[in-house]
């Protein structure tokens, strides 16, 4: 196997040559705050919170889609790597409910623990459009509240990648751009098998379960392993 030899905050690292930034940080016992990141599913780069520093380039590249390479100097927590996120967690909670109290997801959200990392307790773009989204639970097990929705892609990747359904993608544009089933239609009326890997790669409070609203927090239940009854493969989720 080929390795690579890089630094990162000052420690030397020997990791697999082709794998990402934050994979290798991650063995190195550096942990890089991340929303659209979920090692199960492709990168894609979205929300930018991964951002580093890297010696010779100008910008801050993600470290989640952004390849380790000989020799590479990198660093992630300087003074402008903690701006850069703090202003991405500014800019996700300007535009965020912040009903956190009687959040189904509290204790658990990643966006709400980041924002607490990194001492984001409101917002300078706050004033601006909000979203209103009505909140959909006409399905027997999943809530969507596409008002907390940060378009991180997660539940998009899981129903392709993991369910191989492929029944939610981003619909319309811009502002008004959200996660639907084909034709906008509530989960109700799509070919959704309420396998829920959508809701356990949520990082937020935007897909939770119907039938532990008020019941107990995540912590509280035991995750087991379960088989997926719906294509006949026999696949197994945690
Ligand atoms: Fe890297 Fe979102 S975690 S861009």
């Amino acid at each position: 196997m080929e390795l690579v030899k890089l630094t990162i905050d000052g420690k030397e690292v020997q990791v697999p040559a082709g794998i990402t930034v934050l994979e290798a940080a991650e063995r190195a016992g550096i942990h890089i705050p991340r929303l659209c990141h979920d090692p199960d599913l492709t990168p894609v780069g979205a929300c930018r919170l991964c951002v580093v520093e890297i010696e010779g380039m100008r910008n801050l590249p993600a470290s989640c889609v952004t390849v380790v390479s000989e020799g590479m100097v990198v660093r992630t927590a300087t003074p402008a790597v903690i701006e850069a996120r703090q202003t991405i967690l500014e800019l996700l909670i300007a535009n965020h409910p912040l009903d956190c109290l009687t959040c189904e997801k509290l204790g658990d959200c990643q966006l709400a623990e980041y924002c607490y990392r990194y001492g984001v307790t409101q917002s300078p773009f706050i004033g601006g459009e909000k979203h209103n989204y009505e909140l959909e639970e006409s399905n027997p097990f999943i809530i969507r509240d596409l008002n907390k929705c940060i378009l991180c892609g997660r539940c998009i990747r899981a129903c392709a990648e993991i369910t191989c359904k492929d029944i939610i993608d981003f619909s319309y544009r811009g502002f008004n751009t959200k996660v639907t089933p084909f034709g906008d239609t509530p989960l109700i009326e799509s070919d959704c098998v309420y396998c829920g890997n959508c809701v356990s790669v949520c990082p937020t409070g935007a897909l939770t379960e119907k039938q532990m609203r008020g019941r107990g927090r995540r912590w509280e239940y035991k995750r087991v392993r379960t088989t997926c009854p719906f294509c006949g493969t026999g696949c197994n989720f945690d």
